[in-house]
């Protein structure tokens, strides 16, 4: 059994260190790179980096050789939060327990620093691929599958679905749909880049990747239920603003008993694609359980 608190703890503490490696010793302490790091550092769960390392660890792989591919899916998450948060998006105030970017500096910052963490990710993915030359071609494919998953036919898409959405309600499938591009297909490259860099076999990669896409639509199917009944002081951010703003989620289309059961079944699903994996992967294990439980 794995002590998921600890476990979580660990590896929370590994990928914040190599986070802050990444600005390296003469980054300019500007405006620019203050908003960055302020969301950066504001004290996210680090759920996507935690899962790449944990893949790369389950087809028996080295953690260490996913870190800078760990490292950029925070990046990225975090820009994507950020923009997530603006007026002309949820128009949010609170984020990780903090005034939200726009609100702690200002709209222009925000955009400016989202799309910093961006275009950084992506820095630190091709450095990557130019300093270990022997599995280049591991990290070009880790380069594409994380900019599709965060693109405009992934999570961009999602989102645009997501703001559309305010005007009218979505049916199931259209909201299945929406939440595997916005929410899951990053968590889902999470898992498939993690595989890749530890050297999973593509049988491996595929059933990892069925885990990553019961998990990731599971991620998003909770963050609605919180938004309904969670606790804003333990969340970090704001409840009911789902419903506030007219927005297309499992609670306002099945209601809560169908969407608990419904990630729960998810998990299950999860759980049976790592049928087979041995205790290298009961991290990964642990965590879709924790997916379900969360009160965060
Ligand atoms: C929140 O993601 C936004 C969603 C995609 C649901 P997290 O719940 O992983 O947020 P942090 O990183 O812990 O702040
Ligand atoms: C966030 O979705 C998804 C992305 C940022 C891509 P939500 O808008 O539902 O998440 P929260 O509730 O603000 O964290
Ligand atoms: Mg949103
Ligand atoms: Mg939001």
């Amino acid at each position: 059994m794995v002590d998921l608190k600890a476990y979580l703890a660990v590896r929370r503490e590994r990928i914040n260190a190599a986070l802050d490696a990444v600005w390296g010793e003469n980054s300019p302490s500007t405006r620019l790179v203050s908003a960055m790091r302020y969301s950066l550092t504001a004290g996210g769960k680090r759920l996507r980096p935690i899962l790449c390392l944990a893949a790369a660890e389950a087809v028996g792989g080295d953690s260490a050789d996913a870190l800078p591919a760990a490292c950029a899916l925070e990046l990225i998450h975090t820009y994507s939060l950020i923009h997530d948060d603006l007026p002309a998006m949820d128009d949010d105030d609170l984020r990780r327990g903090k005034p939200t970017c726009h609100k702690a500096f200002d709209e222009a910052t925000a955009v400016l620093a989202g799309d910093g963490l961006l275009t950084l990710a992506f820095q630190v993915l091709s450095e990557s691929s130019s300093r270990e030359a022997f599995r280049a071609e591991a990290w070009l494919r880790v380069i594409e599958e994380i900019a599709r998953a965060a693109g405009y036919r992934g999570m961009i898409e999602g989102q645009m679905r997501d703001m559309d959405g305010e005007t009218h309600g979505l049916g199931l499938k259209e909201l299945e749909a929406m939440h595997r591009l916005k929410t899951g297909a990053l968590i889902r490259a999470a898992v498939r880049s993690g595989a890749i860099l530890g050297g999973g076999t593509e049988d491996r990669i595929d059933r990892l990747d069925r885990y990553g896409g019961s998990i990731g639509l599971a991620f998003q199917v909770t963050d609605d239920i919180l938004n309904v009944e969670g606790d804003p002081s333990v969340m970090g951010k704001a409840a009911g603003t789902d419903a506030t703003r007219s927005k297309n989620t499992y609670p306002a289309l099945l209601g809560l008993e169908k969407s608990k059961a419904f990630a729960e079944h998810l998990i299950q699903e999860a759980l049976g694609a790592l049928a087979g994996f041995d205790q290298k992967s009961d991290p990964l294990r642990a965590v879709a359980r924790y997916i379900l439980d969360r009160r965060r």
